[in-house]
C-alpha cells in the first residue's frame, strides 16, 4: 500500500490572537495528525492587515511550512519587500504578472516529498485579476511534471465559484482548500476523482466578533453606513484547520478531516 502523507492547513490567521492560539496548538496537533507538512494562511496575521517580517519567520519557527494570502497581502507597506524575502510565502498567483512575490511553490519535506501549493483568488465580488481557473490549471500541470501531490488554497469570497474550481480541478489536485470568508463550512469531502475540497476552511483567532474583528465596530458600520475603522477583536479564541490525507504515490487524497478547537 502506497504510504499516507498527512498535511494540515491552518485557517486564516487574525492578528495577535490568532497567533497566540497558533502557538498553543500547533506543536500538539502536528504530532496528533503525525503531520508532515503544514500550510497556514497568513494574510491576517499583522492586525488583520497583511503579514510583517517578524511573524513570517516566527509562523516558520513554530513549524508552518509555506504561508498562502490572498487580498490583505497588500495592506502593508512594506508587503512586496516581505513576499520578496521569503520563497515560502505566497500572494495568490493570478494577479498580474508583474505584481511581487510568488503564487505557487513546490516544496520539499523533510522526508524529501515534493508537495506543489498554488494560491489563487477568486473574482465573484473580488477584484478583476486574470482567471484563476485557466491560470490556475496551467499552474498544477506543470507542477505535476515534478510532483503529483498539490494543494491549492482557493481564497475567494462567493461559495459558488469555490465549488466550482473545485470541481474543475477534481483528480488533478490532492486539495482545493477554500479561504476568505473566516466562515468554515461542513461541506468537506472527496470528490470522486480523489480531490480533497471544503468551501471555507474558516478561521483561527476571535470568535466572538465578526470574522476576526470587533463586533461593536461593524454593528456600527452597518447601521450608520459610514466608515469606522476596524479593529480586531480578543475573546474566544478557535483554531480552525483541515488535516488532508494523501497517497503518495497518486497524488490522490483519501481523506480529510474538519478541525474547529475548542
Ligand atoms: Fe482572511
Ligand atoms: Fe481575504
Amino acid at each position: 500500500m502506497s504510504k499516507i502523507i498527512h498535511i494540515l492547513f491552518v485557517a486564516d490567521i487574525v492578528g495577535q490572537p490568532g497567533i497566540t492560539i497558533t502557538e498553543k496548538l500547533l506543536p500538539s496537533l502536528k504530532q496528533k495528525y503525525h503531520i508532515e507538512f503544514c500550510i497556514a494562511n497568513g494574510e491576517n496575521a499583522s492586525g488583520g492587515k497583511g503579514i510583517s517580517d517578524k511573524i513570517v519567520r516566527h509562523l516558520k519557527s513554530l513549524g508552518v511550512d509555506v504561508i498562502t494570502s490572498g487580498n490583505h497581502i497588500w495592506d502593508r507597506k512594506d508587503s512586496s519587500q516581505v513576499l520578496n524575502n521569503h520563497r515560502y510565502l505566497l500572494r495568490p498567483l493570478n494577479y498580474p504578472a508583474s505584481t511581487p512575490g510568488y503564487g505557487s511553490i513546490v516544496f520539499v519535506t523533510a522526508n524529501q516529498t515534493k508537495i506543489g501549493v498554488v494560491n489563487l483568488q477568486g473574482r465573484t465580488f473580488m477584484q478583476p485579476l486574470d482567471d484563476p481557473f485557466t491560470v490556475g490549471l496551467r499552474e498544477i500541470q506543470r507542477i505535476n511534471k515534478d510532483t503529483k501531490i498539490s494543494i491549492v488554497d482557493f481564497h475567494a469570497e462567493a461559495s459558488a465559484e469555490k465549488a466550482t474550481l473545485g470541481w474543475y480541478l477534481d483528480g488533478k489536485v490532492s486539495a482545493v482548500i477554500g479561504t476568505h470568508t473566516h466562515v468554515q463550512t461542513a461541506d468537506e469531502r472527496i470528490l470522486p476523482n480523489g480531490t480533497a475540497y471544503i468551501t471555507d476552511v474558516g478561521m483561527t483567532g476571535p470568535f466572538d466578533s465578526v470574522i476576526g474583528m470587533k463586533k461593536e465596530i461593524a454593528i456600527h458600520r452597518f447601521l450608520h453606513q459610514t466608515p469606522q475603522k476596524y479593529e480586531i477583536a480578543k475573546d474566544n479564541l478557535h483554531l480552525c484547520a483541515v488535516v488532508i490525507s494523501v497517497e503518495q504515490e497518486t497524488g490522490k487524497a483519501v481523506d480529510i478531516e474538519r478541525i474547529i478547537i475548542p
